[in-house]
């Protein structure tokens, strides 16, 4: 039988998450294309593409979004853009993966999640980590009871950012840590627990320009469950989480981008610790967009979409919002 034909993708922003992930894991995955490069214009885009090798046109992000060869849409913006290009793409009936976090509070993600619900193709947000092997593996040995009954998830996600011009110092654009590393131990929470919390506790500091430089907390889900977690832009890079049962722990140095180094371990009260290599090279977000390809090519039936995914995550964030500004209101 034929292959199908390749998933034509269309970028929205020369971003650094375009070059560094998205298209190394699209030549990974196979079974895709970028066909066109939406820009606001200047040199960044038409540098970027030459030195990636990559042939394809640039547009404005209306025209590329527009191009009517294109399937799917790769939101790659800053986030105070996400809700308006990723709601463009939808209108337009293209399928989107739409980088995190989906809207900068909760009421611009409700909204995109009710386009989503009536529109004609997917929206992803652009969490790659529920597609790899070993998240997979953890729900495997947790639903298995593993671990007893989970109780507390610890996670970091912590990496210096140095130069002054990111966007994710930038009040305007939405930046701070909550909003580009905070929220991956609060999605992994979310899809673990599968509640939304009933409290929070959180101590925030702030970097010079405005947006949090630090935020960490203390969210409760009920039931004695709860998520303790860290994050920041200003330390090494520290991914450290422990998922924790009544009867043992999952131990991981990595669960948001793993790479060959990282370590997966079952701890088991009074059995020795067992390591799993679970890991690959691969870039992190070739699982994710295999699955996107499988769904659009194939007719896979789709895993992981915003309509389920992403509203628990966006209230979760909310709770943490509120307790923040609470806290630095005393
Ligand atoms: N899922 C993940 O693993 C992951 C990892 C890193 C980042 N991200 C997310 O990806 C998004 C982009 O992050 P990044 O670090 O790749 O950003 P970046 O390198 O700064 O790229 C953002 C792009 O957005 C466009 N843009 C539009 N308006 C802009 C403005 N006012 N200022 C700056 N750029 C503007 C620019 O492209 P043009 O000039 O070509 O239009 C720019 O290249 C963020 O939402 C971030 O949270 C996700």
């Amino acid at each position: 039988m034929a292959e199908p034909a390749p998933v034509r993708w269309a970028v929205l922003g020369a971003a650094n998450i375009f070059r560094a992930n998205f298209l190394p894991s699209l030549r990974a995955a196979g079974g895709g294309e970028v066909v066109v490069v939406g820009s606001r214009g200047g040199r960044r885009a038409a540098e970027m593409l030459a030195r990636e090798e990559l042939q394809c046109r640039i547009a404005d992000y209306e025209g590329a979004i527009g191009t009517e060869e294109v399937d799917a849409v790769y939101v790659a913006l800053p986030n105070t853009l996400h809700v308006e290009w990723a709601g463009a793409a939808l209108r337009a009936g293209k399928a989107v993966l739409c980088e995190k976090p989906l809207g900068v509070d909760l009421s611009e993600v409700e909204e995109l999640v009710e386009l989503a619900h009536g529109a004609r193709a997917p929206l992803w947000e652009a969490f790659a980590f529920p597609f790899h092997s070993q998240y997979l593996r953890a729900e495997e040995l947790i639903s298995g009871g593993e671990i007893g009954e989970l109780r507390e998830v610890v996670s970091h996600f912590h990496f210096p950012v140095r130069r002054p011009d990111n966007i994710r110092w930038s009040p305007e654009l939405a930046g701070g840590a909550l909003n580009d590393v905070g929220c991956y131990p609060i999605h992994l929470a979310a899809l673990l627990f599968r509640r939304v919390p009933g409290r929070a506790l959180v101590s925030a500091t702030a970097a010079p320009s405005g947006v949090d430089l630090e935020t960490c907390g203390l969210l409760e889900y009920g039931g004695g469950s709860r998520l303790l977690f860290s994050s920041g832009l200003s330390r090494a890079r520290d991914t450290t989480t422990r998922l924790v049962g009544t009867e043992g722990s999952l131990e991981l140095t990595d669960p948001f981008h793993p790479g060959a180094h990282d370590t997966f371990e079952l701890r088991v009260a009074g059995r020795p610790g067992k390591r799993e290599r679970l890991m690959s090279d691969e870039p992190t977000f070739a699982p994710l967009l295999r699955h996107i390809h499988a769904v659009l090519r194939d007719g896979a039936g789709p895993r992981h979409l915003a309509i389920n995914d992403s509203i628990p995550t966006a209230q979760a964030l909310e709770w943490v919002r509120a307790a923040a500004s609470r806290e630095s209101g005393r």
